[in-house]
């Protein structure tokens, strides 16, 4: 199974961007933790289980909202879902609107904080109508949570 884990602008600057609302941990610590949680995920499944043993984590972050829609449509063929915080994007982008309905895999949307608690601008959310599922407010867990849904989407 293969999971691609997609972020957006300025979230390459967590662990100095704004900490007391996005929290200290850097994208490469996160993105370790979640590696850590698919390894342990791949080894607790019983031998006899031969589908879906492995689980490859891929992890992309771009500043730019083309490249994030090429991102998109290059795993649409070899990856089973995508988890993705498209960051000040999901507030305006129809560009990744349209590229996660045009893609025929699952999209997991994610946020560190909860933008539907602050400004108002942040509360109109284009994404989440056309993901398959939405974590926020809860930082790392937000991610941990949508891999793990990922993984019972797998299982089901
Ligand atoms: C964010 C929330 C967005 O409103 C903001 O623009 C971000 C980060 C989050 O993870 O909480 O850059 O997606």
């Amino acid at each position: 199974m293969k999971i691609l884990v997609l972020n957006g602008p300025n979230l390459n600057l967590l662990g100095e961007r704004e900490p007391e609302i996005y929290g200290l941990l850097t994208l490469e610590q996160i993105n370790a933790e979640l590696a850590k949680r698919a390894e342990r995920t791949a080894s607790a499944v019983q031998p006899t289980d031969h589908a879906g043993v492995a689980i490859q984590l891929d992890f992309f972050q771009s500043n730019h909202e083309g490249m994030l829609v090429d991102k998109l449509h290059e795993v649409r063929g070899s990856h089973d879902a995508v988890i993705f915080n498209p960051a000040a994007y999901t507030h305006y982008s129809y560009a990744l609107r349209d590229a996660i309905t045009a893609i025929a895999i699952p999209v997991i949307e994610v946020h560190l904080s909860n933008p539907d608690q602050r400004e108002d601008f942040r509360k109109v959310n284009v994404v989440r109508d056309v993901c398959a599922a939405h974590f926020q407010g809860r930082g790392l867990q937000s991610y941990i949570e949508a891999f793990d849904y990922v993984i019972r989407l797998r299982d089901a």
